[in-house]
Order: C-alpha cells, then structure tokens, then sequence
C-alpha cells in the first residue's frame, strides 16, 4: 500500500515537471523570454515578480492573458492566445 502511494507521488511529481518544462519550452518559442525571465528582471518584470503581485487576485489569468494576447500595454507577441493562456497560467503559479 504504502509503495503504491510513494510511487503514486513520484509520477505525479514527474508529471508536473515535465509540463513545468514544457512551458518554458513554449516561453523560448513564443519569444517571452527575450523579454522576461523567471527570477530577474529583463525589459519586462520577472515572472515571479508577476505571480508574487497577482497572487490571489480573482480573474488574474484571464486578464492578463487577455492584456497581452491582445497586446493591449504590453509588446505584440508571436505565440497564440491559448499559448498565452498556457503560459500565464505558468507564470502565475509560480
Ligand atoms: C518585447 C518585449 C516583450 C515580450 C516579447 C514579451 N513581454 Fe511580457 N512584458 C513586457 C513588458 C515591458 C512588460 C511590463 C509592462 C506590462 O505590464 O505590460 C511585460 C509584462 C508581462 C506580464 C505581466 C503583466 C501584468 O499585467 O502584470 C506577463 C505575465 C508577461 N509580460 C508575459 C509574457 C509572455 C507569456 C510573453 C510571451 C508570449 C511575453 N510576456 C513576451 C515585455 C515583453
């Protein structure tokens, strides 16, 4: 029982690592990390900064994803609204 719940959490943790680099794959191609980076601040805010200021903001992913989908205040980016939508969600739960 016991190994069954150690690997349980083992493939869960693999799982979440696996999308955790998918995302930052998806960030290099979509063009955002010529501008963000995760821990420092570049031409844009780093994307801890940004979880850490919208953190438990109703509405946060939506807003954002819209803001810069739409590239309403922030640069035109390459990648598609449901990459961005993928990405925002990343960067939020940081
Ligand atoms: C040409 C440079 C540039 C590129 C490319 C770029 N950003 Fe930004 N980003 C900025 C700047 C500058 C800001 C700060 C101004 C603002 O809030 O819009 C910002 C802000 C943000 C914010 C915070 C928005 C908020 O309202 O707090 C997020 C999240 C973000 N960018 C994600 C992304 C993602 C995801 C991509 C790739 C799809 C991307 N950025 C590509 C320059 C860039």
């Amino acid at each position: 029982m016991r190994a069954i719940i150690v690997a349980g959490l083992m493939l869960t943790g693999l799982v979440l690592a696996n999308s955790a680099s998918a995302s930052s794959e998806l960030a290099k191609q979509g063009g955002c990390l010529n501008c963000h980076a995760v821990d420092t601040k570049k031409v844009g805010p780093s994307f801890k900064e940004v979880a850490a200021k919208n953190k438990g903001k109703a509405g946060a992913d939506e807003a954002i994803t819209a803001k810069i989908a739409g590239a309403k205040d922030h640069p035109k980016v390459k990648a598609s609204e449901a990459d961005v939508k993928t990405l925002v969600k990343w960067v939020l739960a940081m």
